[in-house]
């Protein structure tokens, strides 16, 4: 759908547009697995003309994988776990089989690493976080592009006087700054405990960040969290090579079932390091209330409070299977060739006076990305339109999308080219500054976007989907107005100007 073809694209349109497209990407066809999938275990979608856009938010799944896990939990009968008796023992087994297969998945042999079960990323993130030896002495480094989860670790070392710096991305690739993160690893104590945390892949421009940076952290004395949540879902993790000290995921991220079931997992010499700042039901060996002492348990028990989402932890070993079934290259090569399509059209896409109707941000090619696409859309004008009004607007089309920061808050100021001015001026408003108040200020008073929208590729994204979308885009070119359903906007100040409902 280049900026040339003029009026809404009919089916021959959408058939030449299929041939450009397997013309440019030709290996998609090797990745029709996942269009049989899609009608049998994701046909949901299509009954219901949906076009799910937002796996960066959460994977979907299978129904085999429903229907696997529900004859497991309609056969068995199954009891909190770590007891002895035989319901609990099943239960046991269930867990550990699971934590196992997690293992096995991520290449994390058993003499190097401890899997914590959490219930998401994010509580694997505060474990580490409230565990690590934070001191006056200590250093906490992050980069730029970290999700909040990653940042709010910094309130756990600013509280023990240890200093936190933010390595900076360079835009408008927003990839790290690799020359400046090498100088800020160099510069610490050698004897103090030291904590460098980055995402695999970032949540907000798709960039996948070099894994090289964890050995190279390490040799300079560094412990390093990689939080693996975006990456995970579309990459093989292998922590035999890549041996972070720490590594976060949630898998409803990865195949969609089950939510509330997340990992950390620690590599053993960090895990010495950690000390935890309570004790809970189901992590020690012994606590006595009148000798006010407890006993840990050791290795992963010590971090699992309390009861574990028993039941929902086998569905998790369910979704690795189904993933490998269908084979990570396999997934890897769809996402690179639907991204690299929209990418492709983003970047032809103008009005009729040859301003650029898309500016994406972060790298506008598929290397070193993953298929996350964030971007904003401007009028004729080159005047912003309003991402929110785009996400309804979208949304009464059938099409998911995210909108706003992504709880990234560092990758979007870059990208926007907020700067610390800005953020004072948000800061000012009070305790009420929000998203929207502070958007509000950015674009009336300051000319910028506090926020954009963000599409997310994943597993069955398929051409029609990408294609749909692109259309629902292309209908922005040279328009200043935008009827919807009864309704006509004024796409820049989103005001309504016919309502005919
Ligand atoms: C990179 C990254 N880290 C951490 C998280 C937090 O995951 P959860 O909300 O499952 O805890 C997310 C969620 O979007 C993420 O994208």
């Amino acid at each position: 759908m280049s900026s040339t073809r003029d009026g809404v694209p009919g089916i021959r349109e959408a058939e030449q547009a299929h041939a450009d497209f397997l013309a440019r990407y030709p290996t998609y066809v090797q990745t029709t697995l996942l269009d049989q999938l899609r009608k049998t275990q994701y046909r949901r979608l299509d009954d219901h003309r949906q076009i799910y856009l937002d796996y960066t938010g959460a994977c979907l799944y299978a129904e085999s994988q429903l229907e696997e896990h529900f004859e497991l939990l309609r056969s068995g009968i199954f009891g909190n776990p770590h007891s002895a008796n035989p319901t609990s023992a099943a239960m046991t087994e269930h867990v550990e089989r699971t934590r196992r297969a997690v293992m096995k998945y991520f290449n994390a042999l058993d003499d190097d690493y401890v899997l914590v079960f959490t219930q998401n990323a994010s509580a694997a993130l505060k474990l580490v976080g409230e565990s690590y030896p934070f001191a006056p002495s200590a250093r906490f480094l992050l980069t730029f592009d970290n999700h909040n989860s990653v940042n709010g670790i910094r309130e756990f070392a600013r509280a023990k006087g240890a200093n936190v710096t933010y390595a900076p991305l360079l835009a408008p690739g927003l990839h790290c700054d690799i020359n400046r993160i090498d100088a800020l690893l160099g510069e610490a104590d050698s004897g103090s405990n030291k904590l460098f945390a980055y995402p695999a892949q970032s949540n907000f421009s798709g960039v996948k960040h070099p894994l090289d940076l964890v050995r190279k952290a390490q040799a300079k004395g560094w412990d390093v969290l990689l939080d693996a949540a975006a990456f995970a879902p579309t990459n093989r993790l292998d922590l035999a090579a890549v041996r972070p000290d720490f590594a976060s995921v949630s898998f409803y991220k990865m195949f969609g079932y089950p939510t509330g079931v997340g990992a950390l997992l620690i590599r053993r010499p960090a895990l010495a390091k950690l000390k935890r700042p309570w004790f809970a039901g189901g992590t020690i060996n012994f606590a006595s209330v009148q000798g006010q002492a407890h006993v840990l348990s050791p290795n992963e028990a010590a971090f699992e409070d309390g009861t574990l989402n028993f039941l929902s932890i086998p569905a998790v070993e369910i979704g690795l299977r189904h993933l490998e079934s269908i084979g990570m290259d396999l997934i890897g090569e769809r996402i690179r060739c639907l991204t690299g399509w929209l990418l492709d059209e983003f970047l032809v896409l103008r009005h009729g006076n040859g301003r650029a109707m898309v500016r994406i941000y972060g790298p506008v090619s598929t290397e070193k990305r993953g298929g996350t696409v964030t971007f904003n859309l401007y009028d004729p004008d080159g005047h912003l339109l309003d991402y929110r009004r785009i996400e309804e607007l979208a949304g009464a089309e059938g099409i998911s999308l995210r909108t706003g920061c992504f709880c990234n808050p560092g990758a979007g100021e870059i990208a926007e080219g907020l700067t610390m001015e800005d953020m004072q001026a948000g800061l000012s408003l009070g305790s009420d500054v929000n998203l929207l108040s502070f958007g509000r200020l950015m674009r009336e008073q300051r000319h910028k976007s506090a926020g954009s929208i963000r599409s997310s590729i994943g597993l069955v994204t398929n051409f029609a989907d990408v294609w749909r979308f692109l259309r629902f885009i292309s209908r922005f070119r040279d328009q200043t107005r935008l009827t919807i359903g009864e309704v006509t906007f004024d796409i820049e100040s989103c005001r309504i100007i016919r309502d005919g409902s």
